[in-house]
């Protein structure tokens, strides 16, 4: 999960460096926001030291990370927005939450990177009150919370204990930040891809020429990861194809290991009746060596080779006549210029698919072994841009238009 933390004014803030801590050991990638009054209590370089990542203060402030979350490549552009954080979160947590923060959020208002990103968040919010009992059990705070939880945000209610007034007990202290933790983790699984089953297919195939060479691609398998990976943050069951990808792996995701197109044409056929989402990332050969030789080709005696290529079988066209009615099905098409758009709508017909998500991999940056995508959605219902972005970006704009999808067919 990528957890934004957004920490307010309050002597709970020293709670929120060990939420950071434990959310990072339990393999969550955390970036804090803090509002000037927060850093009061607690300075920035407490929570940059626990997150591996810089903190923000100010809408105005560049953002070293561009926008990403630790662990994640940097992306090649950097985004002139102060909302990129959010855009990019899975959860946002408001902790603590002050009652000057609660009425700002009740109220819209966004004076400060935390209220702004609040309101930009696409996400799931939540809300850790903490503050003095009498504060808190003002009509002021109570209605606020009250609207808040009505506008679907989770409020983390504080519990009942000593104060950090001298001598006061009461309500207002901040939960506890394994309670915390457990919180953002319950919201995404409560969503609508919560137990969803996802097999994702990524990476390029190696057909074997002899038995030290191949026929290959440019695929590095870092969409179909990044796809993997959101679809993981957001509690789904996820499989994944993997065709020769060396890149670190989702520790919520299952991975399965092929080379060639006919070992993940099998894999497929194994595991596709279960799924309820199927994304076929992976490059995989149109066309592979008829005879493949059992030893090394000797340059010797072999001036010039011929070698005979036999087509591979269309393993989307194939998933999609056995498919479940319920199953949603989404094919990519990587297309080289001038008629790629055409190409890639001819290919929603043939291949008989929910969604193609085309890409024109002869723009500079994007693509093959790029950290960057963009890409044009094309379904029955019409067609989407989404704009270059980092791959992780993509691929949760990507299942957020599946999911449109699926409400749309019913
Ligand atoms: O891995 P990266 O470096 O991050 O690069 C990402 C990507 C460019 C590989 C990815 O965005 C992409 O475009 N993947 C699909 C590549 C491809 O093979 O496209 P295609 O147009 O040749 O194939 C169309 C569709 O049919 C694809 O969903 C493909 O998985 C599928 N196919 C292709 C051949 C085959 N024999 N069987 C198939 O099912």
């Amino acid at each position: 999960m990528r957890l934004l933390l957004g920490v307010s004014g309050g002597i709970a803030a020293y709670k929120a460096l060990e939420l950071v801590r434990l959310a990072t050991g339990a393999g969550h990638s955390v970036r804090v926001i803090e509002t000037a009054s927060a850093k009061r209590f607690v300075g920035s370089a407490s929570f940059a030291a626990l997150s591996g990542a810089p903190v923000l203060t100010s809408e105005f402030e560049r953002d070293p990370l561009r926008g990403s979350f630790p662990g994640e490549p940097l992306p090649e552009h950097d985004p002139a927005s102060h909302l990129a954080l959010v855009a990019a979160a899975d959860a946002f947590l408001v902790a603590p939450a002050s009652a000057n923060t609660i009425a700002k959020l009740a109220g819209g208002l966004a004076d400060n990177l935390v209220t702004s990103a609040a309101l930009a968040a696409r996400c799931p919010v939540l809300v850790a009150p903490a503050m003095n009992t009498r504060m808190l059990e003002h009509p002021a705070t109570q209605a606020n919370l009250a609207l808040l939880r009505e506008r679907g945000i989770t409020i983390i209610d504080p519990g009942v204990g000593r104060l950090a007034t001298h001598g006061e007990h009461g309500a207002g202290r901040l939960a506890e930040p394994a309670e915390l933790l457990a919180a953002c983790e319950a919201a995404l699984q409560t969503g609508p891809w919560s137990g969803r089953r996802v097999l994702v297919t990524a990476g390029g195939t190696h057909e074997p020429i002899d038995a030290v060479r191949y026929i290959a691609n440019r695929s590095s398998g870092r969409m179909g990861f990044a796809i993997a990976q959101a679809a993981a943050a957001r509690g789904a069951e996820v499989t994944v194809i993997a065709a020769n990808v060396a890149l670190p792996r989702d520790r919520h995701a299952s991975y399965v290991d092929v080379t060639t197109a006919a070992e993940l044409a099998a894999a497929c056929d194994e595991r596709a009746p279960q799924a309820d989402v199927i994304v076929m990332c992976a490059a995989v050969a149109d066309f592979r060596p008829a005879a493949p030789r059992s030893s090394k080709l000797a340059r010797e005696g072999n001036a010039a080779i011929t070698l005979e290529l036999e087509s591979t079988d269309d393993i989307l066209a194939r998933l999609a006549r056995g498919r479940r009615p319920d199953q949603v099905l989404v094919g990519f098409a990587a297309e080289h210029g001038e008629g790629g758009l055409a190409r890639a709508r001819a290919k929603l017909e043939r291949k008989q698919v929910d969604l193609i998500a085309y890409n024109d991999v002869a723009q500079e940056g994007i693509g093959f072994d790029a950290q960057d995508n963009a890409l044009t959605l094309i379904s029955a219902n019409g067609e989407q841009q989404i704009p270059r972005a980092p791959k992780a970006q993509i691929a949760r704009e990507l299942l957020d238009a599946i999911e449109r999808l699926r409400g749309e067919s019913g």
